[in-house]
């Protein structure tokens, strides 16, 4: 039998922001964790990257892994820069804001790439007020714990459209 017979395309999700230390590795982390809970760690594949290569190797802003502690989560993977190989290599690319969205956008080759650009907020479900994930890096607590509430909501609704375009049940 062909060893790959029977097994499910695996789905990639890329989440970009501008530092690839505040929100988008906040966001890795959340859905990883969203994941795992759902036993899909085999089938659905997170990862992180920004817009700008300023934190390139660096581990999340302190404030957002502090934020992210009180909460249960272990925010731990290294900044990297958003490239071009992004587009081949997942399968939805998921900006936060607008500012992301142009920037990804502007690197595409065709409408198969840009198809896979989505804004974060698309997925909300409680908070569906917000039409971007605000960049919390100028601010104080409270902007790192409205990302924390708005991922934490927007990745719940991203597995359950994924589960139902993908059949996963
Ligand atoms: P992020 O936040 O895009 O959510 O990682 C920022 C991190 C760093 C900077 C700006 C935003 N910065 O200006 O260095």
């Amino acid at each position: 039998m062909n060893p790959t017979e029977g097994k499910k395309k695996r789905i990639r999700l890329l989440f970009v922001c501008l530092g690839n230390i505040c929100r988008s590795p906040a966001a890795e982390g959340i859905m990883s964790g969203i994941v795992s809970k759902n036993e899909l760690q085999d089938i659905i594949e997170v990862d992180s990257a920004g817009t700008s290569g300023w934190h390139q190797g660096d581990l999340p802003d302190e404030r957002m892994r502090s934020h992210g502690e009180k909460r249960g989560y272990d925010f731990c993977s290294r900044a990297r820069k958003f490239k071009k190989t992004d587009f081949n290599d997942f399968d939805y690319i998921i900006v936060m804001d607008e500012n992301n969205y142009h920037t990804v956008k502007s690197l595409v080759s065709g409408k198969e790439q840009a198809d896979k650009i989505h804004l974060m907020t698309e997925f909300s479900v409680q908070f569906n007020n917000h039409d971007n994930i605000p960049d919390p890096y100028y601010g104080g607590s409270t902007g790192f714990e409205l990302v924390l509430d708005l991922l934490e909501d927007a990745c719940e609704g991203l597995l359950q459209v994924i589960k139902k375009k993908h059949s996963l049940y």
